[in-house]
């Protein structure tokens, strides 16, 4: 655990260089709120909120929100965020596996596959309970995974940029990297190299990851107990249901609590 709450260490350029698709992400979880929960979804719960992409944007839109994220720099950098724009959320800092809140949520996200950290089945079914416990009846949680569609090369990598004022991040990122196939394990690399006034700092981080298959999380959702399956996608649009891609990169999994 200690090697992994170094690895978000520059959240402030991380938060910068993964500015990509979150407001479509953001959207789309909104959608999801209102078209699938028997509740009324107000109280949300970002797990592994990491640098709060997701959580400051639901903020914005009238949500009340709480973030867990392991790492103490993330959390203290989502709190200074919310500071600045004089608004709420209830941050800690806690492991995915093992949380109870103490007011339940209508509704909890994860997502950028940070459930690919759970290394086992038995981690993931932990989280699945302990997200139960924090989840109202009615209520949805809502996240995405990275899903191997190639037995030969599932491997992807994408490099680009993002400007913030004087400041320039060139990232790269790569996943799906040496699938184990019994394991599921695979490794995970992100290089952010910060441009500032001609001033370079790189920052590498490399670990690994772990890929479910659709029927397997399908199962342990079952096994687990506390959440129905209601549907899954393989992007953040209503009408991209996982069945109608033959090459899906990732998929959005919404359940409903029982
Ligand atoms: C890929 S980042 C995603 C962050 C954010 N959800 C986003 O969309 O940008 C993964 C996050 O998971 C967090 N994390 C890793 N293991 C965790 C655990 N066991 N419990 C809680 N958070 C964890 C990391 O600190 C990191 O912030």
């Amino acid at each position: 655990m200690k090697r992994r709450y170094r690895d978000y260490a520059a959240p402030r350029l991380y938060e910068i260089a993964f500015d990509t698709n979150r407001k479509v992400e953001v959207d789309f979880l909104v959608h999801c709120f209102k078209r699938y929960a028997r509740i009324r979804v107000h109280r949300v719960l970002d797990i592994a909120c990491g640098t709060g992409p997701h959580l400051i944007r639901l903020a914005d839109r009238g949500y009340a929100m709480s973030g867990l994220d392991l790492s103490s720099e993330n959390i203290e950098f989502v709190r200074q965020r919310l500071a600045a724009k004089d608004r709420q959320g209830e941050l800690r800092v806690g492991d995915m596996t093992d949380f109870r809140l103490e007011r339940l949520v209508d509704a909890a996200i994860c997502m950028q596959d940070s459930q690919g950290h759970l290394l086992t089945n038995d981690q993931l079914l932990a989280h699945l309970r302990a997200v139960a416990r924090a989840v109202r009846r009615g209520g949805l949680y809502v996240f995405d995974r990275f899903v191997a569609s190639s037995w030969t090369n599932p491997a992807r990598s994408w490099s680009w940029f993002k400007r913030r004022g004087r400041l320039i991040v060139r990232a790269s990122f790569s996943a799906l990297n040496r699938v184990d196939p019994v394991s599921q394990i695979f490794h995970e690399r992100m290089t952010l190299e910060a441009i500032d006034n001609g001033t370079r700092r790189r920052y590498r981080q490399s670990h690994l990851s772990r890929m479910v298959f659709p029927q397997e999380l399908r199962a342990l959702v079952a096994l687990a107990g506390g959440f129905e399956f209601v549907q899954w996608f393989f992007g953040f649009k209503p009408h991209q249901i996982l069945e109608r891609s033959k090459h899906p990169l990732i998929m959005v999994v919404v359940l409903r609590r029982t």
